[in-house]
């Protein structure tokens, strides 16, 4: 059903096409067909201009398929070994915690695609959560986040850059209020992308010439969104303008090479990139999976990316990072659940026996040295959702833990 859409004079996008603005007499030249230049975003704000009315074909329910839900098998037992039992309540309180960050984030972001103010100091406190948690734990906290972010929508991006991006940022000696600078800069980094037209940006095909240059413009767009809110600092502005620069002079808005590159953003830039392939995007149509991902940033290493960065990334995200589902020698499926430091290539994992699903094994592959991780599996490969399984399991020991 179409309908008139009111937005903000600072979110007109290309392409949308404007009946009306809040007042009268402007003196604008393109009502009813696409704009093809934001210039025209100028002379409308100097015309007094708060607000124009979109048309818009697409208000009302889509009709969207959705993808299947899935879900734990019903019946599903777990069998643990006491010797291998694993800390429920701290890996629980972390994925309980990025489940409500991510409310509180998808919520301050809401006004945006509607024209209305973001909660910037809301957003704020979700940035000071997750350098408080990640001080904490932050190899149990990021992998977890990294793990849930095959999500594909925005903000679920934003928040698992974020968590990332601090985690490597204090990692790699960051701290502090610059911490926090790049720790919003992470929520944010992808904000000018409300600047660029819908259609490029759903786009499944490769992109023409006009429309990765249009794309590539996200990150100064960034500070034009955000330049109203006295609460987000020019330092951050700074490091978002910047996360997609690249050491070797290759990346864009500026294509300058390392030495003025800032070293937030050389951490942002990799946080980016780690999650950017690991879902779709028109920068990488084919999603990848933990291992893959991890081995393309660290052939990188030296040329787009610092290298004693990028080996600091290698070694906090390990090899199988928790979630990761893999298959397994004996060809049952298993769900890592718990790394192992001094032997990467051996973790704890939820083993589903290959015969009877619903039956899984807690199995220490350390232990059971006949047992091996054949390869990482993709989600999109399995007919399960791996973190359903871990937090139903999870849940299941707390109960245990608690009342033992
Ligand atoms: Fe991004
Ligand atoms: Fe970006």
């Amino acid at each position: 059903m179409a309908s008139l859409k009111r937005i903000g004079v600072w979110d007109i996008q290309l392409g949308m096409v404007i009946v009306k603005c809040d007042k009268a007499g402007v003196p604008f030249n393109e009502y009813g067909r696409p704009l093809t230049n934001l210039g025209y975003i100028h002379s409308l704000h100097d015309y007094g201009v708060e607000y124009v009315y979109i048309w818009s074909e697409q208000d009302g329910p889509k009709d969207e398929k959705k993808p299947e839900e899935k879900t734990v098998p019903k019946g599903t037992e777990f069998k643990v070994n006491k010797e291998d039992d694993v800390n429920a309540i701290l890996l629980s309180a972390a994925t309980e915690l990025v489940t409500m960050l991510k409310e509180n984030f998808t919520e301050s972001m809401a006004g945006l695609k509607m024209g209305k103010a973001i909660d910037a100091p809301a957003i704020i406190n979700v940035v000071s959560d997750i350098v408080f948690m990640s001080n904490d734990n932050p190899e149990v906290f990021t992998k977890i986040a990294l793990n849930e972010g095959m999500s594909k929508d925005d903000y679920t991006h934003g928040l698992n850059v974020c968590i990332n991006a601090v985690s490597l940022g204090q990692a790699v000696g960051i701290k502090g209020k610059e911490l926090h600078d790049l720790g919003l800069a992470g929520l944010l980094h992808d904000i000018g992308k409300v600047r660029v037209p819908e259609q490029i940006l759903n786009k499944k095909a490769n992109l023409s010439d006009y429309e990765m240059a249009a794309l590539k413009r996200h990150p100064e767009y960034a500070g034009q969104v955000l330049q109203r809110y006295n609460d987000i600092s020019e330092d951050v502005l700074n490091i978002i303008y910047q996360h997609h620069e690249c050491c070797d002079g290759t990346g864009y808005p500026s294509g300058i090479n390392a030495q003025y590159i800032l070293k937030p953003s050389k951490v942002l830039a990799i946080a980016e990139a780690y999650n950017t392939m690991l879902m779709y995007s028109p920068e990488y149509p084919r999603a990848f999976n933990n291992t893959d991902a991890i081995k393309k940033i660290y052939a990188e290493a030296g040329k787009k990316y610092q290298a004693d960065i990028v080996k600091t990334f290698v070694s906090i995200m390990g090899v199988y990072p928790v979630g990761t589902a893999v298959s397994l020698s004996n060809g049952s499926i298993g769900i890592v659940c718990e790394t192992n430091k001094m032997d990467q290539a051996h973790p704890k994992i939820l083993m589903m026996h290959k015969d009877n699903p619903s039956n899984i094994e807690l199995v220490n592959l350390k232990t059971h040295p006949n047992i091996k991780i054949v390869k990482e599996l993709n989600n999109t490969e399995l007919n399960i959702n791996p973190f359903e399984i871990f937090n139903s399991f999870l849940k299941s020991r707390i109960a245990y833990q608690v009342e033992k």
